[in-house]
């Protein structure tokens, strides 16, 4: 069975509080239950993690090369700004797809630039929620397993 990992950074533990009007109400409980159930329909197996810390999304990157068929990655702020997130995923095999929840090139300037995208397979962005499920679609079609 195909194996993804959905990551998900700094502050998205905090959706359905966080400013609402760009990010909406649900909660990322409500995301992973959501991705939980398109894996289940769609016969593969998703595991969902999050941290507000770079060190340990470079460490679930690192790991996920020897573990998972993709990584659904939604880096926040750190999209901007972290190489050290983007050196961990140009130096895995694991395919990558970035997901942003809001359309990031519709804000401010500073988010207009990704230092990720480069290292990754493609990027979803401003499509809220189902941006996962796409990027999970990508990466089912791109790998078709292992
Ligand atoms: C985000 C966009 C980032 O600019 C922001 O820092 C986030 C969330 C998104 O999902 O739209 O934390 O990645």
């Amino acid at each position: 069975m195909q194996r993804y990992l959905i990551l998900n950074g700094p502050n998205l533990n905090r959706l359905g509080k966080r400013e609402p009007a760009v990010y909406g109400s649900k909660t990322l409980t409500d995301l992973e239950r959501e991705l939980l159930q398109f894996a289940e329909d769609a016969g593969i197996e998703v595991t969902c993690f999050q941290s507000n810390h770079e060190g340990d999304l470079i460490d679930a990157i690192h790991e996920a090369d020897e573990q998972y068929d993709g990584i659904v990655l939604n880096p926040g702020a750190f999209t901007h700004y972290s190489y050290a997130i983007r050196d961990a995923v140009a130096g895995v095999s694991v395919p990558v797809m970035e997901v942003h929840i809001s359309n990031v090139y519709a804000r401010e300037e500073f988010r207009h630039h990704s230092v990720i995208a480069p290292a990754a397979l493609g990027q979803i962005a401003g499509l809220g929620f189902y941006g996962y499920r796409l990027a999970l679609q990508a990466l089912m079609n791109q790998t078709g397993g292992r």
